[in-house]
């Protein structure tokens, strides 16, 4: 969400700070009710359940969301004393390993220590500077959203794990769509600059500075990879030929060994759904497969964000309109992936769908810092992962929290990753 209809309605710095204080209490209202809205249904054992070795139990992040918002706005900003000192070792990110993350407080006790910190945040806020500090405040709002969403992934796992998911999804199927999307169906995009990444007062460290950028002309799937696009690889026996996997692919493949994506099923009333729950390694070896490959982040961003005619970036495909169940499948409102046929109201001015939300998109780039990178508000939040050891998503999943959905936005997870939502779309280069 941007900033921009707040700061060009306001006549002068005293109304610019009187709606901004509201809208960011709105905000951070809002995040927090669909945070708490994923714990309704939920047992201690759940609470407290290290479900994989990569995701800590869905009560840490509880209490990570309500500890960072102390550090960050209470101690920092506020000047206060460290609030719950003890809570310091088990809930900060550089405190205990993952492992150890299953000794926690009740669920009970962590919504107290939320509302205890959350009130004296929101008594804070009325007189604090938020010329200087706006950006600390929606980056706090941006730190809950994402999560909120592992806490969705999380769980989905579980879910997975606990034999559920094949009926929950065998009743949620979406009927089947008359259309038969063709693999080939791609957009061309046409060589010439574009502006990547994104200056707002919202932007992440690592999406900062706007920058322009030449692209040769090149190609892009105009949806993200179908199931039923995926299940020919399958049948082609493509878990058991190395050919289109690349070495640490492969190898990727011999330690880990499976045989489909993670959220697969086989069913014709998904067969337009993305594909989800593939790693790297498995998109990479798809659009060999398909004589193609992952596009770069930068070919995302400009078939995502660009509008061409009027020479300027989007912050979402469709325009500057804030997401909403319309444009797309996001904020758990459906609460699992659609058809990528399902939203052209959420094109981009290129004609690409399903750009934000249903799944994230595995690009070929690493993660890396724009030229100029500057970290904020810390350099663990972006700058330590600059490792050549993460790969970057874009576009959000159905379970993305409308604080992070954008076309700037970038996300990075190892490849062999395969628990985050992940799908993928193919590109290739060349001018025919
Ligand atoms: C960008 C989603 C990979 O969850 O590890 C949360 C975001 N950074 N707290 C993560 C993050 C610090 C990060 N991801
Ligand atoms: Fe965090």
């Amino acid at each position: 969400m941007t900033s921009k209809s707040i700061q060009s309605n306001s006549k002068n710095a005293l109304s610019l700070s009187i709606d901004l204080r509201q809208q960011l209490k709105q905000w951070m209202q809002n995040c927090r009710a669909s945070t708490l809205a994923l714990f309704e249904e939920i047992d201690g054992e759940t609470f407290c359940r290290h479900v994989h070795p990569d995701f800590s139990p869905v009560g840490w992040h509880l209490g990570h969301i309500a500890y960072t918002e102390a550090l960050w706005l209470l101690e920092r900003s506020a000047g206060l004393e460290p609030l719950f000192p003890e809570y310091r070792r088990l809930f900060a990110a550089d405190g205990l390993p993952k492992t150890e993350r299953v000794k926690l407080p009740t669920l009970e006790a962590i919504r107290d220590y939320l509302d205890i910190v959350r009130n004296q945040v929101l008594s804070h806020l009325e007189t604090a500077h938020l010329e200087e500090q706006e950006r600390l405040w929606r980056w706090l709002i941006q730190h809950e959203s994402q999560h909120s969403e592992t806490i969705t992934f999380v769980l989905q796992l579980q879910r997975l794990q606990d034999w559920q998911f094949g009926r929950l999804e065998a009743t949620l199927g979406q009927g089947l769509q008359a259309k038969k999307l063709d693999r080939f169906d791609m957009v061309e995009i046409p060589a010439g600059e574009f502006k990547q990444g994104n200056n707002d007062i919202d932007a992440l460290d690592n999406e900062q500075p706007i920058h322009r950028l030449y692209l040769d002309t090149y190609w892009i799937d105009r949806y993200p990879v179908t199931c039923r696009q995926y299940q020919a690889f399958i049948e082609a026996g493509g878990y058991q030929n190395s050919e289109w996997w690349s070495n640490s692919g492969w190898k990727w493949l011999q330690d880990h060994p499976v045989h489909r994506p993670l959220y697969w099923v086989d069913a014709p009333e998904w067969e337009n759904h993305p594909v989800c729950g593939v790693s790297w390694y498995e998109a990479e070896a798809y659009a060999r497969f398909v004589g193609k490959r992952l596009p770069t982040e930068a070919e995302w961003e400009k078939a995502a964000s660009w509008d061409l005619v009027a020479g300027r970036r989007r912050t979402y495909p469709w325009g500057e309109t804030t997401p909403d169940a319309h444009y797309c499948n996001h904020d758990n409102q459906v609460g699992h992936t659609t058809p990528v046929n399902g939203y052209p109201t959420g094109q981009s001015a290129y004609g690409l769908y399903d750009v934000l939300g249903n799944v994230w998109e595995w690009t070929d780039s690493w993660f890396d810092g724009y030229e100029g990178f500057v970290n904020y508000p810390y350099a663990g939040y972006s700058k330590v992962y600059f490792d050549k050891q993460h790969r970057v998503l874009r576009g959000g999943s159905w379970a993305t929290r409308p604080w992070v959905l954008r076309c700037s936005f970038r996300n990075w997870y190892h490849p062999g990753v395969r628990q985050i939502l992940a799908g993928f779309r193919c590109a290739r280069s060349g001018s025919q």
